[in-house]
């Protein structure tokens, strides 16, 4: 059975200019990533993981090269249909969860969903769904700075896949949490795709790289690796009592 393709990235460059340097962060990446995948992109920091990422949410678009998303050429794309392709089939999840504090949590999750033009019954039926995935439900009617950084990045989470979207982008989940909050989060998103999301992390932490199915390692913005694991993976409890 062949497997559909998410992504396909050819020879993607990315430049940015700067008033006095120019600083060339990906130098002809081509990779693609397939329906049901969980993979993780790792290097040291500056070697262009989250530029790598942000194309791919098509939150900033290449400088060169050709990105195609579930079929869709992205780079003919006028910047409204850039926005609406994202948000049918892009969730993404940022190291700093970027909640809107002045809403609640339903109301973050609700927000893909707003974007849409989705009735309020969909809305209603999709977040409660959604919040339940993340065990959330009961934190609703809370504000972002009402619930721990853990909770906050779970919401995150809700918020990337409350429309059902075919791709799941990932950059340093843990990155602002302890370990025990960092295991947590990562056993959801394993949870996540096991229950069928496809998954693209940015880490820079071994520990959770290697429960991916395939690694793509970067240096200096080329592709210098990947690997494909062999067995099956669980998160390594340092603490006996996380759930
Ligand atoms: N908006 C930007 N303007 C200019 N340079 C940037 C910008 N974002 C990232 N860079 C540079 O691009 C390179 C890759 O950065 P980044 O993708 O953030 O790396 P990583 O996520 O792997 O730490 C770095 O040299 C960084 O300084
Ligand atoms: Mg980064």
């Amino acid at each position: 059975m062949s497997k559909n393709i998410v992504v396909s990235m050819q020879n993607i460059h990315k430049k940015y200019l700067g008033t006095e340097i120019e600083t060339h962060a990906l130098q002809g990446i081509s990779l693609r990533i397939y329906e049901g995948e969980f993979v993780a992109i790792t290097g040291p920091s500056g070697c262009g993981k989250s530029t790598l990422l942000t194309i791919m949410g098509l939150l900033d678009s290449a400088s060169e090269g050709s990105y195609h998303i579930s079929g869709i050429d992205t780079s003919s794309l006028k910047v409204d249909h850039r926005t609406q392709v994202r948000n049918q089939h892009i969730g993404y999840v940022f190291q700093s969860f970027n909640l809107i504090d002045s809403m609640t949590v339903y109301e973050n999750v609700a927000l893909p969903l707003e974007h849409r033009g989705e009735n309020a019954q969909v809305i209603k039926s999709a977040v409660t769904d959604a919040l339940e995935k993340v065990g959330m439900q009961h934190r609703a009617q809370y504000k972002p700075n009402q619930i721990s950084g853990g909770q906050q990045q779970r919401v995150a989470i809700a918020r990337a896949l409350v429309g059902n979207p075919d791709l799941i982008l990932v950059d340093e989940p843990t990155g602002n949490l302890d370990t025990q909050n960092g295991d947590a989060v990562m056993k959801l998103l394993m949870t996540l795709n096991k229950q069928g999301s496809t998954i693209v992390m940015v880490t820079h932490d071994s520990r959770y790289s290697g429960l991916a199915h395939r690694q793509i390692q970067l240096l200096d913005g080329k592709v210098v690796g990947k690997k494909q694991l062999q067995t099956s993976p669980e998160v390594p409890s340092k603490n006996k009592d996380v759930a």
